[in-house]
């Protein structure tokens, strides 16, 4: 995908997002939403400005919610390790002290949701190798690992989403900008399997992916902020921490600030961090420092962070004292995911000729 293709279809997405918003405001049991993350770490700011401030904002709107913890899809360049169970679980109680209200949603785990992972199958037939090539998202991963031993699983694992997210019939999937050309290939199979299928009576609706207002926060390393890069404010950090990870966070030498993100990315994406915890906008706050320089703003910018998730991290730290409790919520979540995935997959096999 060239850059321009790219741009144009982003603004599009946001273009569509407002629509989405509207139609939501008049008639939220008309959505189902469903958005997920990878056991690979601790979720972090980016995550939350970009994705999960959005979850609990639908779901308080009044639509039905699913989360999905995607461990298989975290396997896809590392090997799962002795650790697992406690992201999963670490992961269940970052959802639950954001405000995601586990009796209104369901969190489960895809691992444990047999007949969503029997999806697989016939979703990949729906895809030719070459367009799984394509995926910007995926070319970026494996630049990222950087190895000839690319595994299987990093080409297929779009395909899996799309299982993710068409056998609960999500139809709306908010979720950060790098994610949409999985929403992309979501469509065309959801497409694809009701014109081979069930044409004229659609079975899968196209889902359609959900952007945040805030655009995509650079790491402090000035690189796309990403669990497995080592460069992000996890939510769950202490004040302190948060005050030594900004401080390590790359700027300028530029003495005066101001937000210009063209010239000056990384100044611009600490104010634009601070602007969103502080529901101001990155020129405000750029203009409290004015000639304060890097040191003053990202004082500034640790304590808004450190303001903005107080109350999260409250809530975060007496949850983890629970473990039996986010087994439960898991285990109820994974539990009602398969009592849906079930219905979708025995209709599948009828609409596909595989029911004997
Ligand atoms: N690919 C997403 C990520 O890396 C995680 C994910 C898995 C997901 N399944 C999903 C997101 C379904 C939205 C919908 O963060």
């Amino acid at each position: 995908m060239s850059t321009i293709t790219a741009t144009r279809s982003q603004l599009s997405s946001q273009q569509r997002s407002n629509e989405l918003e509207a139609a939501i405001a008049r008639d939220p049991h008309a959505f189902r939403v469903l958005s997920g993350d990878r056991p690979t770490g601790a979720l972090h700011v980016g995550h939350y400005f970009g994705s999960l401030a959005n979850r609990v904002r639908l779901q308080h709107a009044g639509v039905e919610l699913l989360v999905v913890i995607a461990d298989y899809q975290a396997i896809t360049d590392r090997t799962a390790s002795a650790d697992l169970p406690g992201i999963v679980l670490g992961l269940v109680a970052d959802y639950l002290a954001i405000g995601i209200d586990p009796a209104r949603g369901t969190i489960f785990a895809h691992s444990q949701v047999e007949p969503l992972n029997q999806l697989l199958l016939p979703f990949l037939s729906l895809v030719s190798v070459a367009e799984i090539g394509r995926n910007p998202t995926v070319k970026e991963e494996i630049a990222v690992a950087g190895s000839g031993a690319v595994s299987g699983l990093m080409f297929t694992y779009p395909v899996h989403q799309a299982a993710d997210i068409l056998f609960c019939h999500a139809n709306l999937v908010p979720v950060g900008r790098d994610q949409l050309p999985h929403l992309e290939l979501t469509r065309t199979i959801a497409r694809r399997f009701n014109d081979r299928y069930c044409p004229g009576v659609p079975y899968f609706p196209a889902p359609d992916g959900m952007l945040s207002a805030a655009p995509l926060l650079l790491g402090t390393d000035g690189q796309k902020m990403s669990k497995s890069r080592n460069n992000s404010v996890p939510i769950r950090a202490t004040p302190d921490e948060t005050v030594r990870l900004i401080a390590t966070a790359k700027t300028d030498g530029e003495r005066h600030i101001a937000f210009e993100p063209e010239r000056r990315p990384e100044v611009a994406n600490l104010l634009l961090l601070m602007a969103l915890c502080r529901g101001t906008t990155p020129e405000a706050v750029a203009a409290e420092i004015g000639a304060g320089g890097a040191a003053a703003l990202k004082a500034a910018a640790a304590d808004a962070i450190n303001d903005r998730l107080a109350p999260v991290r409250l809530r975060r730290a007496a949850l983890s004292a629970e473990p039996g409790y986010l087994r439960e919520v898991l285990a109820a979540g994974n539990e009602k995911a398969a009592a849906i995935a079930r219905t979708t997959l025995r209709r599948v096999r009828e609409l596909m000729h595989h029911s004997y």
